[in-house]
């Protein structure tokens, strides 16, 4: 693909990140030599995971209070908080308290423009209140003078995770189409590709009723709540009769994360499911990283074969605008290919077998609901319950 050229002195030279987390863009911009100057994050135990693995990066607490950027700011990075959006949240979109926080972005932007302006959220935001978020972000940026493309990324581009995020780049002065629309695998990820249990399925032995996240040789999203409440891990069946859950370093990994990078967590006496919420509310650090590159060494994007968005229509999974045009952008959910890795190869840390209770509830609402599977899951499921309920006597 043709490269754009860069001119020297345009290039970003430092990061500010709002909505920090633990720190998912901080890595990524790290790792292409762009120092963060700022973050931004109101939890405690997040801040406590910034403060102790970045320790040289001033942090600042509620983004209400935070009264303007610094001068120097070149990239404006704001993961906002999901759980308005997010279609296991509240469903209130930007009514709700914790998305409308993206409103406190445009404030500082408008106080003070910077060059590039990167948002991720989850694909709900796109559908619910008939894109109501999507829609105000772009008109936001557009007043503001930007340029904008976003689409949709599933980590599994990356990673050995099921995890589709929207991701949202703006700039004043370059096309974000060449950063973020250019790259395109066609290679679907995780698919289950044979009626043989050959590779390890991971699944959500939360659900089962309706749905159950099952994926070959990958884990569904790691998430910070489940149907049932809580924090919790996925589930791995291996073809060798093991039901178990990934270990938390390993989940870690999975985001992109380096291993233990949540455990001064455990300083503060927190619960044990703190550090499954703070991994499973972070963005995937190696999308993050592709888009940091990508902002470094753009690609020519072919916008050909995209077309114009009706105002009826509702927002695709990507798209591309400003100054009031907007435009479908034909691009798949992979910007890149990966070969599929055995997750029995990429986990590093014992899993922690799944309890009689756990699988047994599990095979009781897979039993009850319409969810189809493949025929070796449900018997894997049935001997697994099996085998615990004899260990169990
Ligand atoms: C979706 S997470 C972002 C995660 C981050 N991108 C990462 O890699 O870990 C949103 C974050 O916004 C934080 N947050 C919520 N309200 C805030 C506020 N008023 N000021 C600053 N941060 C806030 C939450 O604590 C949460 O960590």
């Amino acid at each position: 693909m043709p490269k754009v050229e860069i001119e020297g002195n345009s290039y970003p030279k430092n990061m500010v990140s709002l909505f920090a987390g633990i720190g998912g863009f901080e890595l990524a911009f790290q790792s292409i030599g762009v120092p963060t100057i700022l973050t931004c994050e109101i939890d405690p135990i997040a801040q406590h995971i910034l403060k102790t693995n970045l320790p040289n990066v001033p942090l600042t607490s509620d983004i209400c209070e935070l009264q303007e950027l610094p001068d120097e700011t070149d990239i404006l990075c704001a993961g906002f908080p999901c759980q308005d959006l997010s279609s296991i949240g509240f469903k209130q979109g930007m009514a709700g308290n914790r998305s409308s926080l993206v409103k406190e972005v445009f404030r500082l932007l408008r106080q003070k423009k910077v060059e590039w302006v990167i948002f991720e959220n989850v694909p709900y935001m796109l559908h619910l209140k008939k894109g109501e978020t999507i829609r105000t972000i772009v008109e936001e940026l557009e007043s503001l003078g930007y340029s904008w493309a976003y689409r949709t990324i599933d980590s599994l581009a990356f990673v050995p995770q099921h995890r589709c995020r929207v991701y949202i780049v703006a700039s004043l002065n370059h096309d974000p189409k060449n950063v973020l629309l250019s790259g395109n695998s066609l290679t679907e990820q995780g698919v289950i590709s044979s009626d043989e249990f050959t590779e390890p399925c991971g699944f959500y032995w939360t659900e089962g009723k309706y749905a159950i996240g099952l994926y070959q040789n990958a884990i569904p999203t790691l998430k910070v709540g489940s149907s049932i409440g809580i924090a919790s891990p996925p589930a791995i069946a291996f073809p060798n009769g093991d039901v178990s859950s990934p270990d938390i370093r390993d989940a870690e990994r999975l985001q992109g994360f380096p291993v233990d990078w949540t455990k001064p967590a455990e300083d503060l006496k927190v619960k044990p499911n703190a550090r499954w919420k703070l991994v499973g509310n972070a963005i995937t650090v190696d999308v993050a990283a592709w888009i940091a590159g990508k902002i470094k060494a753009p690609e020519m994007y072919d916008s050909s074969a995209d077309r114009k968005l009706k105002k009826t229509e509702k927002w695709p999974r990507a798209a591309w605008g400003g100054n009031g045009k907007r435009y479908f952008a034909n691009v798949s959910h992979y910007p890149v290919g990966r070969d599929e890795v055995s997750l029995t190869d990429f986990l590093l840390y014992p899993c922690k077998p799944l309890s009689y209770k756990a699988a047994k509830g599990f095979e009781n609402r897979l039993n009850s609901g319409t969810v189809r599977c493949p025929q070796f899951f449900r018997e894997a499921i049935k001997n697994y319950v099996e085998k615990r309920s004899e260990e169990n006597g």
